[in-house]
């Protein structure tokens, strides 16, 4: 049996997960990050100049603020927030997202913020596993 064709355990990846609003980087192809992050509260107005970004909620609910109005996402729904468009993700009660961005961008866009993470820090866990 060949000893990478293993599962990605989404489920394990977010329990390992301590600091709220902190991707963590679990995949990776073409160019993009796959992520999981636990949201809990309001983040911070920010937009993507130059990507647009995918939002998919594994577990509760969390909405999508834009200055003209909001998606609410469920359990197993999805929003592509296009380019451009300034966003502020709000979550009322936890919930547990899976993030696809390009390698990069920067998660608070072009506001840098006390929740503002690094590449390497979405990432270092990678290399701590070896
Ligand atoms: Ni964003």
């Amino acid at each position: 049996v060949n000893p990478t064709y293993q599962p990605i355990q989404l489920e394990a990846e977010l329990t390992a997960v301590a600091e709220l609003w902190s991707p963590r980087v679990v995949a990776e192809l073409n160019g993009q990050m796959v992520k999981v992050a636990k949201l809990k509260g309001e983040f911070v107005w920010h937009q993507h100049d130059g990507e647009d970004e995918m939002f998919l909620v594994l577990k509760g609910a969390m909405r999508i603020q834009f200055e003209d109005g909001e998606v609410t996402l469920r359990q197993g729904e999805c929003f592509v927030v296009p380019r451009g468009v300034r966003h502020n993700p709000v979550a009322d009660e936890e919930c547990w997202i899976m993030l696809f961005e390009p390698a990069n961008t920067a998660h608070t866009g072009e506001v840098v913020t006390a929740r503002t993470r690094s590449l390497a820090e979405q990432t270092q866990h990678r290399r701590e596993a070896g």
